[in-house]
C-alpha cells in the first residue's frame, strides 16, 4: 500500500483560513478510498491539538529549526484520516490566525514556524525503525511546506518522492538570508539553482525547485502562472519545468456542501424542490436586515477581502447593481480599507446591502443557500471553491474568467443558453465596467424565471466531486514512485 504524507498548514475543521483547509480535509479521504495510506502533518496550533481525536505522543522531536524541541502528536480526524501534529508551544501555542499576530502583521518567526513544518516532514522519511511509519511520498502544499522538498533533497538516499502543490502563487514566504543556519539549510543551497530567491530564502521557490513533481489546482492556472502576468516572479522556473507541472482541479466534499442535507439551512432543497430555496433567501434577507423581497436579485460575496479577490471591483460596480434593484450580502475578512468601505455602503443602504465582517462557517452555508448569485470577481483564482459550492446550491456563480473559475463555470452566452449548458456568468477584463455588464446580464435572466431555473438545475447537477481529482493525484504518485524504482539504464 502506497504511503503518502500530506504536509499542510491548514485542515478543516481543525484550522481554516481558506480553501487549502477544505482541500487538506477532503483529498486525503478521497485518496484513502483508492487504497492509499494518506496521513496529514500539521503545525500543532491550539485548535489542532484540542481538536484531534485519539491523541497520543508518537515521538520526541529535537534540534528543530531555531534549536527547540517538542513532540510529535498522533491522532485522527472524525472521518478517520490519521493526523500528526507538531507540538512545539514556543512556535505554535498562539491564539487566533495561524499566520498573523493580533495586530494583523505576520508573526515575525514565521520562517522558523514553517521551516519546522518542512523539517519535521522530511524527518519522517529518515526513520530506520520498522515501528515508525515511513512515507513513500511527501506531498507539500503552498509556501508553508516549501522547505520540505529541499530538506528531502539534502538527505541521503534512498529518499522519498516529493510533490509540491501551489494553491496560491501570490504567497511565497520570502525571508532574510541570515536565517540559513537557524533553518538548518546548507550554505551551498543558497544559490539561484537552490533556495535563493531575490537575495533571500524563498520557501515556495525552494519547493518548486527541489520537488520531483509540481501541481496546481486547475489546468488554466497551471498555464497562467507560467506567464509574467500571473507567475509573481516564479514564471520562469515553472516554465522550465512545464513537463513536470500539472493542473488538477480541486473537488467538493458533497458530504459537507449539499443543500439537501446541510444542517445549517432553514429548509433543505434539491433540483426538484427549488422552491424551498426561497425560504432560505427570505431568512437571509431578514438576517441581514434587507427588504424581504423574493423578487429582488440577491447577490453575495463570501471571500477573503483582498485586491486579488476583486472586492474593490465589486465596490465600484455596486451602484449599478443597486440601481437595477439588486441586493448584496457580504461575508469576509481581510484588508481593513476594504472592510471599512463595505461597511460604509451597508450603512448608507441598510435595506439593500448587508455586510458581516468576520469568519463564520455556518453563515457561509446559509449565504450559499439563500443568495441568487454568488460573485467571485477575482483578478487571479487558482481554483476557487465558493463557485463550486454555489453551483451545487443552485446559486448562480458570476465570476471573472480566470484560473479555476474559467474551468468550472460556463457563461450564459446565447449559444450556451440555447444548448442548455450554461451554469453562470463570466467576464474578462478586471474592470468595474466589465463586471457591471455581467451583473446586468445576470439580473435580466434572473427575471426570466424559467430560463433562470434551467441554469440553476444545470448548475446543481454538475459533478465536481473529489473522485476524478483523487484519481489524477493517485496516478501521478504512482508514476513518480514506479519511475524512481525503475533500474537506471
Ligand atoms: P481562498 O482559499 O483563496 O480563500 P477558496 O474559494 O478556495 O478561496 O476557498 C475559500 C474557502 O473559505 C471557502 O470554503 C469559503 O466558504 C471560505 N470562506 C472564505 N471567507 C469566509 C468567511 N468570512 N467565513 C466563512 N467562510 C469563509
Ligand atoms: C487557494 C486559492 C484558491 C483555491 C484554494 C484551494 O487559497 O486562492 O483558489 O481554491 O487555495 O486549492
Amino acid at each position: 500500500m502506497m504511503r503518502v504524507l500530506f504536509v499542510t498548514s491548514e485542515c478543516f475543521p481543525l484550522v481554516k483560513t481558506g480553501g487549502l483547509a477544505d482541500v487538506s480535509a477532503a483529498l486525503p479521504p478521497a485518496l484513502a478510498q483508492l487504497g492509499i495510506d494518506v496521513r496529514v502533518l500539521l503545525p500543532g496550533y491550539p485548535a489542532v491539538l484540542d481538536g484531534l481525536e485519539g491523541r497520543r505522543t508518537a515521538r520526541p522531536l529535537s534540534d528543530l529549526p531555531g534549536g527547540g524541541s517538542g513532540r510529535l502528536i498522533a491522532g485522527h480526524l472524525a472521518n478517520g484520516v490519521p493526523v500528526y501534529a507538531i507540538d512545539q508551544p514556543e512556535l505554535f501555542d498562539r491564539p487566533g490566525n495561524p499566520y498573523l499576530a493580533p495586530g494583523g502583521a505576520d508573526w515575525t518567526d514565521n520562517p522558523l514556524r514553517f521551516g519546522t513544518l518542512g523539517w519535521v516532514a522530511a524527518g519522517f522519511a529518515q526513520t530506520t525503525s520498522s515501528h515508525q511509519w515511513r512515507p513513500d511520498l511527501l506531498h507539500g502544499h503552498d509556501w508553508q511546506a516549501g522547505l520540505m522538498p529541499a530538506y528531502v533533497a539534502f538527505q541521503g538516499s534512498p529518499r522519498p518522492a516529493t510533490v509540491m502543490t501551489i494553491h496560491n502563487i501570490a504567497y511565497q514566504g520570502q525571508f532574510p538570508p541570515d536565517l540559513l543556519p537557524a533553518l538548518h539549510l546548507p550554505a551551498h543551497s543558497f544559490q539561484v539553482d537552490g533556495i535563493e530567491y531575490y537575495g533571500g530564502i524563498g520557501f515556495l521557490k525552494a519547493g518548486l525547485y527541489y520537488a520531483d513533481r509540481l501541481t496546481t489546482v486547475s489546468p488554466t492556472y497551471a498555464r497562467e502562472v507560467q506567464s509574467a502576468d500571473y507567475g509573481c516572479g516564479l514564471e520562469g522556473l515553472l516554465a522550465s519545468r512545464t513537463d513536470q507541472f500539472d493542473g488538477i482541479l480541486n473537488g467538493v466534499d458533497y458530504g459537507i456542501w449539499n443543500p439537501a442535507t446541510d444542517p445549517h439551512l432553514i429548509r433543505p432543497y434539491d433540483p426538484d424542490r427549488l422552491d424551498a430555496k426561497i425560504a432560505n433567501k427570505v431568512a437571509l434577507q431578514a438576517g441581514f436586515g434587507l427588504a424581504p423581497d423574493p423578487d429582488a436579485p440577491l447577490f453575495a460575496l463570501v471571500s477573503r477581502l483582498t485586491w486579488h479577490k476583486g472586492a474593490d471591483l465589486l465596490l465600484a460596480a455596486l451602484p449599478a447593481l443597486l440601481a437595477r434593484g439588486g441586493q448584496l450580502v457580504v461575508l469576509g475578512t481581510g484588508d481593513k480599507s476594504l472592510e471599512a468601505a463595505l461597511l460604509r455602503v451597508a450603512g448608507s443602504h441598510p435595506r439593500a446591502v448587508g455586510v458581516h465582517i468576520g469568519y463564520d462557517e455556518a453563515l457561509a452555508h446559509r449565504i450559499q443557500a439563500g443568495a441568487d448569485v454568488l460573485m467571485v470577481p477575482s483578478r487571479a483564482e487558482p481554483c476557487g471553491l465558493t463557485q463550486l459550492y454555489a453551483l451545487r446550491y443552485g446559486t448562480v456563480p458570476l465570476v471573472r474568467r480566470t484560473g479555476g473559475l474559467e474551468d468550472t463555470v460556463i457563461d450564459a452566452t446565447p449559444a450556451a443558453l440555447a444548448d442548455g449548458c450554461a451554469t453562470g456568468f463570466a467576464f474578462d477584463d478586471p474592470t468595474p465596467g466589465a463586471l457591471v455588464w455581467a451583473i446586468r446580464r445576470a439580473i435580466d435572466l434572473f427575471h426570466q424565471r424559467d430560463r433562470w431555473q434551467t441554469i440553476q438545475r444545470r448548475a446543481m447537477t454538475r459533478d465536481f466531486g473529489w473522485d476524478a481529482s483523487a484519481r489524477a493525484y493517485a496516478g501521478l504518485y504512482q508514476r513518480l514512485i514506479s519511475g524512481r524504482q525503475a533500474p537506471s539504464p
